[in-house]
């Protein structure tokens, strides 16, 4: 039978049905909520909104887990490639060899761009932020693939054109940023390898492929791949559910991503760690200015809506700290300093009792920095990761037979009707 939960306003019972997930989330179903009671909910940042139904990923904030279509995250990390997390975000399965090499070749077949974007590129002044770039030039993708895509086979072709051109355009952005030569994608590399090599090579100092770091980025990127319904992927659904194209709700996720409280934290974690750096390393001042509920100050890379406990991807990203920067024979002072704070904060009892704790990107920025990406571009890192994990929620959006357009309720605070006054009589 059927759950249902009582609600009682203004003496009337009503019964309301009542959603069970997969792993035994529930969800009061409350559509017809205004319609037979008057009311309307209240929830701003949707923490207690559940805004659809989707078997993409599963996270556990309590118990710090986290699933791409059922395989945990550490499995993911430890045995899939970035590529291969991508299909199965999509599809849903885990590909077979002959899946993986067509998407492979198709990741070749697309891995170029337009000449005529980079005319677009060089147009921007040298001191834009690549984020803001990269979601012009996102948008701008559609009108160079302006095909109508329904499809399901338009849907992969334009997944694997978005997941393969993003890369390129990065690499090509951060080159044309430093006044470099762009460096082409090579048919003979992997995707990591591709991106890495059009990064780093060039005419003067060819890049010597490292297949250690080639994995890291691998694992970096799986690990940034899907978060179900945060900030960026439900700015992807809300824009999508106006029935726009693919590129311009893809372009919106960036936009979203691109904030300090998203995306945009890797940066802010190095600068604040660059700033404890510049104050002697004193992370109990910074520990204290978090606390201060007067300033506005937060402890970036720590918190997070749903993680209660230890965000399981911060645990891969901190291990693979020490793997990098050995492997790229470096020290980071950035990374005693980190580990200084976590240690500090997570004996404070504001942080015990908060429940707050590192999350991805409080390590993640030492990653990158160890792998040689320049900090501005570390949110342009976690947005192609974030890719996959986009498309996949849009394509399951579009086909989700209950969807509405997105469309929020309020509740009216401003002045009560009043009458026009004329200019002079103000
Ligand atoms: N430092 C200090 N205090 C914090 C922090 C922090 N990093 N995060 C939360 N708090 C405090 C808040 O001040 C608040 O205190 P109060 O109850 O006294 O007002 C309490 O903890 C709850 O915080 P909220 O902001 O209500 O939590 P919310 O779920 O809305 O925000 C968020 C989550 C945005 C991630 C928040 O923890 C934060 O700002 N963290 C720093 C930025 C960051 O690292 N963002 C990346 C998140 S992961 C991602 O998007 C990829």
């Amino acid at each position: 039978m059927e759950k249902t939960v009582k609600l009682i306003i203004d003496g009337n019972t009503y019964e309301l049905p009542v959603i069970v997930g997969s792993e035994g989330e529930k969800a009061i179903d409350i559509r017809k909520l205004r319609q037979e009671t008057g009311y309307i909910t209240y929830d701003p940042g949707f923490a207690s909104t559940g805004s659809c139904r989707s078997s993409i990923t599963f996270m556990d904030g309590e118990k710090g887990i986290l699933r791409y279509r059922g395989y945990p995250i550490e499995q993911l990390a430890e045995h899939s490639t970035f590529v291969e997390t991508s299909f199965l975000l999509m599809n849903g399965v885990l590909p077979t060899r002959k899946e993986l090499n067509q998407v492979r070749v198709h990741l070749n077949d697309n891995s170029l761009v337009h000449e005529d974007m980079q005319d677009f590129f060089r147009s921007f002044p040298r001191a834009s932020h690549p984020m803001g770039i990269l979601s012009s030039m996102v948008t701008a993708l559609r009108s160079f693939y302006p095909e109508y895509m329904s499809a399901e086979e338009n849907i992969n072709t334009t997944f694997l054109r978005l997941l393969s051109k993003v890369r390129t355009m990065a690499a090509m952005s951060y080159k044309i940023s430093r006044g470099h030569k762009v460096i082409y994608p090579r048919q003979d590399l992997t995707y990591c390898a591709n991106f890495l090599n059009m990064m780093f090579d060039s005419p003067v100092k060819p890049y010597e492929i490292d297949e250690d770091l080639v994995r890291a980025l691998n694992i970096f990127w799986i690990l940034h791949a899907d978060h179900e319904q945060n900030c960026s992927t439900a700015a992807v659904r809300v824009v999508g559910s106006g029935k726009v194209n693919i590129y311009a709700a893809i372009s919106a996720g960036i936009a979203a991503l691109w904030g300090p409280l998203h995306g945009g934290a890797n940066q802010a974690v190095i600068e604040m760690l660059t700033d404890i750096a510049a104050n002697n390393g004193d992370v109990n001042r910074a520990v204290e200015k978090a606390k201060d509920r007067n300033d506005p100050f937060r402890l970036m890379g720590f918190g997070h809506r749903v993680y209660k406990t230890y965000d399981p991807r911060a645990k891969i990203m901190k291990a693979m700290c020490d793997i990098v920067l050995s492997k790229m024979k470096k020290s980071d002072p950035l990374l005693d300093i980190a580990r200084k704070l976590e240690e500090v904060a997570l004996k404070d009892p504001y942080f015990i009792d908060s429940n707050l704790y590192p999350n991805v990107d409080f390590y993640s920025g030492i990653v990158l920095r160890g792998l040689g990406i320049p900090t501005n571009m570390f949110t342009v890192m976690f947005a192609i990761g974030r890719l996959p994990g986009w498309i996949s929620q849009w394509k399951e959006s579009i086909d989700d037979p209950h969807w509405r357009i997105s469309r929020p309720r309020q509740v009216y605070t401003g002045e009560k009707e009043r009458d026009y006054i004329p200019i002079d009589e103000r």
